[in-house]
């Protein structure tokens, strides 16, 4: 999830982003006829990956389903893959959602991406307080080998733990004061990364987070570092981590300085790790209402990030939370940062609610076509 930015730099002029996107731009009406080559393809020409996350009942919209059917090569169930609404109960498993999506992505030669085996924010309910440390250590084991084992071979990337970093706790480690943290200290996530390489040793296991994309949201929490130590000391520890994923929430008007960014990618790639960006989108809550100059000011922000991120050679992956407006977390406001002061529906994603493409779309599509071959 993304924090409101501190600050705002010099925004774009009006001028300077409509002529740089000017010569790309297309009315919607044109660039729903002629928005070019699937996002999946442009991407796979150069090695890498494009995908987007999906609301599985959202594929009963027959024109949404295409669209994900055109344009993505890596679906990521936004919610029904996760701990609490797969075990609503003590060992009692539910696949019926993720299912069904492996049914449409195979249908689709569409890869799936699993997220996310522990994440704070979607714990069972059963699981509380109460557990004792050697009851969590066997739950994490059993959901992990429960849910990995179920896919082994079919589901090739698992965010295996979610968000553990978290410098506003105030622990000198930088970790989420999480139940799992308190139950088995930082260990907790050893023992999830160990049991999803037993469930299946060909996965590529990821630590996933988000706020480290732009600059001093937090400036007294350098997550940054905070990440990169965690990292470290996995690795130190043998922890079967195999890449970071950076969400990728960004926002309008937030300090980002691609130049530093590529440089924190380098020192992770350094460690020996590939980096997926595994939930991108840009939050246009501090833009104009102005549609033309908010789509302007977001899709110039998707340049910026995906030409400094892409220029990392470790980056195999782009991922967008979402890929119409249509279906946005953002757009639904459940965070209070992502709601516009004048009410106006947000547009984080590449195509619009109509599922035309927007300037993002051009953006992403530009970052994809000019990013060196892997
Ligand atoms: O589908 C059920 C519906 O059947 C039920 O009636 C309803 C009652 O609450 O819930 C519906 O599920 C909701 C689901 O989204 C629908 O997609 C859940 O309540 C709601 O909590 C869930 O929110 C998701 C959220 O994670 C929490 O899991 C968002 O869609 C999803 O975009 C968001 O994604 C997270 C990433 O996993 C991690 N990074 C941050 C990102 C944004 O918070």
């Amino acid at each position: 999830m993304a924090a409101r930015a501190t600050g705002s730099p010099r925004a774009p002029t009006r001028r300077a982003l409509l002529a740089g996107l000017a010569g790309a731009a297309l009315a919607p009406a044109t660039a729903a006829a002629h928005h070019g080559p699937p996002l999946r393809e442009l991407a796979a020409a150069r090695g890498l990956v494009y995908g987007s996350s999906v609301r599985i009942d959202a594929l009963e919209d027959p024109a949404y389903a295409a669209l994900q059917a055109r344009e993505s090569a890596v679906l990521v169930p936004s919610y029904e893959l996760k701990w609490h609404p797969v075990a609503r109960r003590p060992g009692v498993y539910d696949f019926a959602a993720p299912d069904r999506l492996m049914r449409f992505a195979g249908r689709h030669g569409a890869a799936v991406r699993g997220h996310t085996l522990l994440w704070h924010r979607s714990m069972p309910a059963w699981l509380d307080a109460r557990v004792s440390a050697a009851d969590m250590e066997r739950h994490i084991e059993t959901h992990a080998a429960t849910t990995v084992g179920r896919y082994a071979g079919r589901i090739g990337s698992w965010d295996v733990v979610n968000e553990a970093v978290s410098p506003v706790d105030g622990r000198p480690d930088g970790l989420r004061a999480s139940l799992f943290l308190a139950k088995l200290g930082e260990r907790y996530i050893d023992v999830a990364f160990r049991a999803a390489r037993a469930a299946d040793p060909a996965a590529e296991l990821v630590y996933n987070d988000f706020g480290v994309e732009h600059e001093g949201w937090n400036p007294l929490h350098p997550k940054r570092e905070k990440v990169l130590e965690l990292l470290k000391r996995m690795l130190d520890r043998g922890v079967p981590v195999d890449a970071l994923g950076v969400q990728g929430h960004l926002a309008t008007r937030s300090p980002f300085d691609g130049d530093r960014w590529l440089r924190w990618l380098e020192r992770v790639r350094a460690l020996g790790l590939r980096i997926l960006v595994t939930e991108l989108d840009v939050n246009d809550a501090a833009s104009p209402a102005e549609i033309t100059l908010r789509d302007a000011e977001v899709a110039e922000l998707y340049r910026r990030f995906l030409a400094a991120t892409l220029a990392c050679r470790a980056v195999t992956t782009v991922v967008t939370w979402g890929i119409s407006d249509r279906y946005s977390w953002v757009v639904d406001g459940v965070e209070p940062s992502h709601r516009r002061a004048d009410s106006a529906k947000p547009r984080p994603l590449p195509f619009d609610r109509d599922l035309a493409p927007k300037l993002a779309h051009v953006s992403l599509a530009a970052a994809l076509t000019d990013a060196r071959p892997r």
